[in-house]
């Protein structure tokens, strides 16, 4: 086993995957004897859960720029507060989702300016993934996925912001990581159709070259 970790992304649209991913390569990685810390944005520090609340709730209808510097600024304390040190703590960390999502919803979904998204990562990332994958799949499977298991927990409205926007949204959102993905280095597409445990194996395949 290689002598360092990793700093891995996880992302794509609604109900690709992500989670599922996650938490198997989670299981995988502290089985080998790893350190792993498996986080989320937005939302995995404890001010990130008052961010998370104001951005995925129906409630507040925020401006989308005001949206999208509350995704930066989850990013910011996320990086310094918990991925930043984990990673001087020789762990691994996995976020589920990362910048690629906020370049996919709200530029690409949105409409907002690039420009000024470039200009906020510059001032809210100080390290980027070793390695990030993107899960593709057919925005209409992902939506269908991502609604059941809403309508199934009980939270169309507390969570249900992004995926009450419908397919459009979703395609120009699935257009947006398939952008990402080209444009950006260390960037990996999976194939999302595929049975949870293919996806998962795709993944450690990948990831057998850096470990
Ligand atoms: N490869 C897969 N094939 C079929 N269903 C899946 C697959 N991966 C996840 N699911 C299911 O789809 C839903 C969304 O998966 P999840 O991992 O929560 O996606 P995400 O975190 O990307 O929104 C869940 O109900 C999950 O059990
Ligand atoms: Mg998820």
């Amino acid at each position: 086993m290689k002598d360092y970790n990793l700093f891995i992304a996880i992302d794509g649209i609604d109900g690709c995957g992500k989670s599922t991913l996650s938490r198997g390569m989670e299981g995988i990685l502290k089985h080998m004897g790893r350190d792993v810390l498996l986080t989320r944005e937005p939302g995995g520090t404890e001010s990130g859960k008052l961010f998370r609340q104001l951005l995925i709730s129906k409630q507040y209808e925020l401006e989308p720029d005001t949206e999208m510097m509350l995704y930066c600024a989850d990013r910011l304390e996320h990086q310094t507060k918990l991925v930043l040190p984990a990673l001087a703590d020789r762990k691994d960390v996995i976020t589920d989702r990362f910048v690629s999502s906020t370049y996919a919803y709200q530029v690409f979904g949105r409409g907002l300016d690039k420009d000024f998204l470039d200009y906020l990562t510059k001032r809210s990332i100080k390290k980027m993934p070793d390695i990030t994958f993107i899960i593709e799949i057919d925005p209409k499977t992902a939506l269908e996925r991502a609604m059941g298991r809403l309508e199934r927990d009980n939270k169309v409205d507390e969570e249900g912001k992004f995926e009450a926007l419908g397919i459009d949204f979703f395609t120009k959102v699935a257009k947006g990581f398939d952008w990402y993905a080209d444009k950006f280095e260390n960037v990996w597409r999976i194939n999302g159709e595929q049975k949870p445990e293919k996806v998962l194996a795709d993944v450690m395949h990948i990831l057998d070259n850096f470990i």
